[in-house]
């Protein structure tokens, strides 16, 4: 019989989100820190994903009516209090021996929502048979595509309630740093979900040849035409995350999806991507409330999810700030982390004077000028 993870003990001296990672630093093996912590290449994308929401201020609003206040939100079919949520992360037990299954008791000890990486380090039927809140799966569209058909029949079987594709990683981005910390897989590591996945043959490194076009990986790098495909397969909701230019915004909605999550994988992929912070306005435009908008990438504060919701997003999802939770506390650390965010979420909605997610906007933000042109 499993045994249920142990309640671990908060650090006192945590009073805030970003203060877990020191701690999840220390409790890391360093390969493990590169790899979690870590972007592709020159991390100038990681570090303007926190930058962009430095550089946004709030404008308040006094005195408003705040009574009947609350954070509740509907989203793809789900009712949630609030509107975090956390983000596919793979490969958890680097950070906790529990992995997800601490996680997600994290999560519904705080009734947040979990996309569950195809990545997890346990079952996703195990991670399902935890859960006491609602769960997504996300997923590649793999090179094995009947291997992907029946990773979506486990996830429908499991209860999952809505699919997340993953679209902007056909191929791994460049982690400098992982490879600076030639970073390994300990044993006991794995993608136990992918077991069973017929991988693609080597490609054949010939002197003078490119080193990826004409590869089979890019052969079957996933198309619009798969996604069309993925969403034939199923009748849960599909949202596509990774999206970043408008335009693959409108294809998307195009496309009939049931939502997009502006995302520059955590600044993992494509490094030189400006912030999705800094992108999202003109997705919202694109996307005309069409499909709701959900963000990820620098999220540490509770402003920073107001800032996000102001600038068009209807949620956000957090990755490795509860991953720093995870590692320095277990579930504790976990449900630790989306209190503190949705407690500053709540009082900068009362000191914003919103009542409501739908009275956050973009009159909130304090732009150069604002107050001129008002
Ligand atoms: C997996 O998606 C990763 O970014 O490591």
């Amino acid at each position: 019989m499993s045994s249920l993870p142990k309640l671990q003990q908060i650090p006192a001296e945590i009073a805030a989100v970003a203060d877990y990672q020191a701690f999840a630093r220390e409790r890391m093996t360093p390969e493990a820190w590169a790899y979690l912590a870590g972007g592709a290449a020159d991390e100038q994308t990681l570090a303007d994903n926190l930058a962009a929401f430095q550089r946004v201020r709030l404008l308040n609003r006094v005195m408003e009516d705040l009574g009947g206040g609350h954070t509740r939100l509907r989203l793809c079919g789900l009712e949630l209090d609030y509107p975090i949520l956390l983000a596919p992360v793979a490969f958890q037990k680097l950070a906790h021996p529990d992995g997800e299954l601490a996680s997600v008791l994290g999560a519904s000890a705080m009734g947040a929502a979990m996309v569950v990486s195809t990545q997890a380090s346990v079952s996703l039927e195990a991670i399902a048979q935890a859960a006491q809140t609602p769960l997504w799966f996300q997923l590649y569209i793999q090179p094995d595509r009947e291997f992907t058909r029946e990773l979506v029949r486990r996830a429908e079987a499991a209860g999952y309630r809505a699919l997340v594709v993953t679209v902007d990683a056909p191929v791994n981005g460049l982690r400098n740093r992982e490879q600076r910390a030639a970073f390994a897989f300990p044993e006991g590591v794995e993608a136990v979900n992918l077991k069973g996945m017929r991988s693609l043959p080597p490609s054949v490194a010939r002197p003078g040849a490119s080193p990826l076009f004409g590869s089979p990986l890019l052969e079957h790098a996933p198309t619009w035409k798969d996604l069309e495909w993925l969403q034939s397969l199923t009748r849960l909701p599909v949202l596509v995350k990774g999206v970043m230019n408008p335009r693959d915004a409108v294809r998307a909605v195009e496309a009939g999806v049931a939502g997009i999550v502006v995302s520059n994988h955590g600044g993992r992929t494509l490094d030189g991507l400006p912030a999705t912070l800094d992108v999202l306005p003109a997705v919202a435009r694109a996307v005309e409330g069409k499909v709701p908008l959900l963000l990820d990438g620098g999220i540490r504060r509770g402003t920073d999810v107001f800032k996000a919701l102001a600038l068009g997003a209807d949620a956000v999802m957090i990755g490795r700030p509860y991953v720093h939770g995870l590692a320095t506390a277990g579930a504790s650390g976990v449900a630790h982390v989306l209190h503190l965010l949705r407690t500053e979420l709540e009082v900068a909605m009362a000191l914003t004077g919103c009542a409501s997610l739908a009275d956050i906007d973009a009159s909130l933000i304090w732009r150069e000028g604002h107050l001129d042109a008002r």
